[in-house]
């Protein structure tokens, strides 16, 4: 099987990172990124052509040295995030350099790393944004302004790479059962009801469909909300 592209998915150690390596696992080999290696071996187990790569994102001479380890590699999700809430007037600096650290620096660093594996295979570069990277809410200020800014970065790799063969997607979910929504839940005082929310397994759907997009399709957005009545 070592003739199957590559992918990579940083966050797969849970939630909607675990399912799109599940997802990409039936037609790719797959590097689990997280920091669990526990999780990580768990997963790379059940999977047909999968090993950990644990690396925490926020340790630049780690992910310097594992990126470089890689030197060709057709997909690379960005699916690990961290989402620090709270109104302007209770948030730190903390807590928006948190956010940003993980969902905006980490992610375009390891990109930056990755280019040169990327070019060579003419590959693909998704991102989990989310719907607080399209519209801004009270509350959610930190998350929210690093998702804006994942979404920037985004389009100018977009706008850059395509010529050199990149696609770029940015996949945009709504609230998805996983870890991260029961804390936000939990902190919101709410009741944790995993019916109202999108399955992993959705989101991960999408994924796989800008990846299996025919080489003549860029799909460049995607927004998945969950359905209210279903
Ligand atoms: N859940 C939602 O409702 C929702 C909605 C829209 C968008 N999103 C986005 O979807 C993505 C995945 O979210 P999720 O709900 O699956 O979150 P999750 O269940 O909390 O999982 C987060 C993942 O990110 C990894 N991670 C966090 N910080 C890391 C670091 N410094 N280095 C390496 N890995 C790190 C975690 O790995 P460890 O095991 O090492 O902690 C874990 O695998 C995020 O970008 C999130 O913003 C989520």
């Amino acid at each position: 099987m070592t003739d199957r592209p590559l992918a990579l998915v940083t966050g797969s150690s849970r939630g909607i990172g675990a399912a799109v390596a599940r997802g990409l696992a039936d037609t790719h080999r797959v590097l689990l990124g997280g920091r669990d290696a526990t999780a990580l071996s768990a997963l790379a187990a059940e999977l047909p052509d999968a090993q950990p790569w644990p690396v925490d994102l926020s340790d630049e001479a780690a992910v310097a040295d594992a990126a470089a380890r890689i030197d060709n590699l057709d997909v690379l999700v960005h699916s690990a995030g961290v989402a620090r809430l709270g109104d302007v007037a209770d948030s730190p600096a903390e807590s928006w350099r948190a956010n940003f650290e993980v969902n905006v620096v980490a992610v375009a660093e390891l990109t930056r790393l990755l280019l040169p594996a990327l070019r060579r295979a003419h590959g693909h570069v998704v991102v989990i944004n989310s719907g607080q990277g399209l519209s801004a809410r009270e509350g959610w200020g930190p998350y929210a302004a690093s998702k804006f800014g994942v979404r920037a970065f985004a389009d100018v790799l977009r706008a850059e790479e395509e010529p050199h063969g990149l696609r770029v997607t940015s996949v945009y979910p709504g609230r998805t059962d996983t870890e991260m929504q029961q804390a936000v839940v939990a902190g919101e005082g709410g009741e944790y009801r995993p019916e109202k929310f999108l399955r992993p397994e959705s989101v991960a759907d999408a994924v796989s469909a800008a990846v299996l997009a025919g080489p003549d399709a860029h799909l460049t957005d995607i927004t998945v909300r969950p359905r209210p009545h279903r």
